[in-house]
């Protein structure tokens, strides 16, 4: 199973090391042999060379090495710290950043060309969802158009627009109907995420069709994200 954190703008550079010390241990103290993941936001990352089982990504990175991109990094700055993991295409940027499918798709080939380990987000609204399984398809499908499905690194997480953060994740028959559709287009690992937490992780991951959960509110403190690892 693949388990990632999604912190958004949450956490410090220190909460974020303080977290990252007592996840490791547990995943130690416990063998845990889940691949385990944790984006925190960009100015918490850091050099975690000492930080043993657990995987630290960017939520974020611009599609080249360096230049004139105001607020933003790009790969020569991950390289410094050692970053080789990145999520591209979270609903929040697509839709609160505007970013488009060809961004997305032009940041999935910029970093795919140099090896990363790529988690990419689709997912629909509530207006698509409301207007059945096949416009929901249809929509999640073109949200991969540009994305080479064959690259060996890539993780997709499915995650509804309506079920981020509301507390009412999709229900198991509409995880796995749409799981099952997209599933069929896919080799890579397919990650559920969307309100995920201590009291759905298990019926969610036991699901056939689920390889995994991005997890944003219900990871922020390390007991909880602790717990729903040894629910799996
Ligand atoms: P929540 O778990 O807070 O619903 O967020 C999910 C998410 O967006 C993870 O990327």
């Amino acid at each position: 199973m693949i388990l990632a954190a999604n912190f958004k703008t949450n956490h410090t550079r220190k909460s974020t090391r303080h977290y990252l010390e007592r996840l490791s241990n547990f995943l130690f103290e416990t063998s845990c042999e889940h691949d385990i993941f944790l984006f925190p936001p960009p100015l918490a990352l850091d050099f975690f060379d000492d930080i043993g089982g657990v995987c630290v990504g960017t939520q974020n990175a611009y599609p080249a090495p360096s230049g004139a991109f105001t607020g933003e990094a790009g790969s020569e700055q991950l390289e410094e710290l050692a970053i080789q993991t990145i999520l591209i295409g979270h609903s929040e940027r697509r839709g609160i950043l505007g970013e488009s499918q060809a961004f997305c798709a032009e940041k999935f080939r910029y970093y795919a060309s140099l090896g990363y380990t790529i988690f990419y987000c689709i997912g629909e609204s509530l207006e698509v969802r409301r207007a059945g399984i096949e416009a929901t398809i249809r929509h999640n499908l073109s949200q991969l158009e540009g994305i080479d499905l064959s690259y060996p690194k890539l993780i997709i997480a499915y995650e509804p627009i309506w079920a981020i953060g509301t507390g009412v994740s999709a229900s198991l028959e509409q995880i796995q109907e749409t799981h099952a559709a997209l599933k069929a287009h896919l080799s890579c690992p397919l990650l559920y995420g969307g309100s995920v937490n201590l009291s759905n992780i298990a019926e969610i991951l036991a699901l056939p069709e689920v390889d995994g959960a991005l997890i944003g509110s219900a990871s922020l403190k390390v007991e909880d994200f602790c717990q729903m690892i040894q629910k799996i």
